[in-house]
């Protein structure tokens, strides 16, 4: 990637947003990072970096009244939810509440998106999953579907927008971050967590920036429609 390129991240305040924006700045990339708060995008190492924050809420404000770049390379959409509960006490609202954030918002900002990356001619869009969609897991109903329709919308985008735009997702494991918080909040939820891997440990938000920012690239040029797995091996493999 180099400085030709320009990638609009819907979050990039914290997690693996945060992680890819320094990822990217360190290739040169301009970045345009929309989120509600600021967060780690005010250290002092993004300052004078190519990088732009805009504060606003893309489920309750209105990303159309936001100046957006005119040519964009890229977009990510970060925001995301791992709200966990038994089926028999699941409630609508709260299901409502996930496709607003994870199908809605997203589809309101790729609109919002897709002129400035048919513009640039070869624009790459990149959406987080969920390990939990293709891998029965308990508890997970809310977030497995909400992210089980994001990931037939972005299939489906990537149909009807090639071959000016890529379309495809990640679908992460169990990731370190602030939205993950709770679930390692204590040294023995941490070793549980991590015997639950393949590959020993649960991963960071560099083990899905890396990927992220190779489908952004141009390195994975000839990839669309696809969900790729980032997962410790959880959802393929199991060990002896
Ligand atoms: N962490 C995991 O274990 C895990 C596992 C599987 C899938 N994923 C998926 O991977 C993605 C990234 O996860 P993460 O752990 O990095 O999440 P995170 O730590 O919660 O970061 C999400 C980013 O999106 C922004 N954001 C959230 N709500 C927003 C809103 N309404 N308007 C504007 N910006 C908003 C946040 O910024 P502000 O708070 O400043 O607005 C933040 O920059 C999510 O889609 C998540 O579902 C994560």
């Amino acid at each position: 990637m180099s400085n030709q390129d320009h990638v609009l991240v819907i979050g990039g305040s914290h997690g693996i947003s945060l992680e890819l924006v320094r990822l990217l700045t360190e290739r040169d990339c301009q970045i345009t990072a929309v989120s509600r708060t600021r967060g780690g995008l005010g250290d002092d190492r993004f300052a004078g970096n190519g990088v732009t924050h805009i504060e606003c809420d893309v489920v309750n404000g209105d990303l159309s009244k936001v100046e957006l770049p005119t040519s964009l390379t890229g977009f990510v959409y970060c925001p995301g939810s791992i709200r966990l509960g038994p089926v028999k006490s699941a409630k609508a609202e709260l299901l409502r509440q996930d496709f607003e954030l994870n199908v809605v918002a997203a589809m309101n900002c790729f609109q919002a998106a897709i002129p400035a990356l048919r513009q640039s001619g070869s624009g790459s869009a990149v959406f987080f999953s969920t390990v939990a969609v293709n891998h029965g897991i308990a508890m997970h109903s809310y977030v497995a579907a909400a992210k089980g329709a994001l990931q037939a919308l972005a299939k489906t985008w990537a149909a009807e927008l090639a071959p000016k735009i890529r379309v495809n997702c990640i679908a992460p494991a169990l990731i370190e971050t602030p939205l993950s918080a709770n679930l390692l909040s204590t040294d023995e939820k941490k070793k549980a967590m991590a015997e639950k891997y393949p590959m020993g440990r649960y991963g960071t938000a560099n083990d899905i920036a890396e990927m992220a920012a190779f489908l952004l690239s141009q390195r994975s040029r000839w990839i669309t429609g696809q969900t790729l797995g980032v997962d410790g091996g959880m959802s393929g493999i199991v060990p002896l």
